[in-house]
């Protein structure tokens, strides 16, 4: 049997959570759609990036399980902050809320090329689905900004909280 190599053991444990994180972003905005914001063409749109994220999210949820790679030890924290940054942003709007989706996804186009660069052919399948997922990503991010997503002014200020927080994060789930 082939063993388990350490670098793809780690990209497979950061995008199990890092595509969590993103079920969990567009739960929390839906949540507050729900509720509080009333937009019916966000929610649509919403509803329909977070199954994309639920079918990514499956897929390395199926090989955490298949290859026995333990899944990172902070998921119920990214799961509580996923929810909070999807909740919050909406609150504040739908400039935000997609502001939110662009940064995000700007920083996992970046990790999945990195990802894509680094895998060879003895990982042909997982490499395919990455340049798939990252291509699911782009198309996100272009949604986004389409919608208004905006860094003038404060909004420049979001994202590069949102940025610096998600890149934290993707290097703590790596390792632990
Ligand atoms: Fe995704
Ligand atoms: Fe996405």
């Amino acid at each position: 049997m082939k063993k388990l190599n350490k670098k793809v053991e780690e990209f497979i444990r950061v995008d199990h959570a890092g595509e969590r994180g993103a079920v969990k972003i567009y739960e929390g905005q839906l949540l507050a759609l729900n509720t509080i914001v009333k937009d019916e063409n966000l929610k649509k749109m919403i509803e329909e990036m977070r199954l994309h994220e639920k079918e990514h999210c499956e897929f390395f949820e199926a090989e955490i399980k298949k290859r026995k790679i333990k899944p990172t030890k902070f998921l119920p924290l990214w799961d509580l902050l996923g929810v909070g940054l999807g909740f919050g942003s909406t609150l504040l709007g739908k400039k935000a809320a997609m502001l939110c989706t662009a940064s995000v996804e700007e920083v996992i186009d970046e990790h999945y090329q990195n990802q894509i660069n680094q895998l060879n052919s003895d990982e042909k399948d997982l490499k395919k689905k990455i340049i798939k997922f990252r291509e699911d990503e782009l198309h996100h991010k272009d949604i986004a900004y389409e919608e208004g997503a905006t860094k003038k002014g404060l909004y420049s200020i979001m994202d590069k909280i949102i940025k610096t927080g998600s890149k934290l994060a993707i290097t703590v789930s790596e390792k632990i």
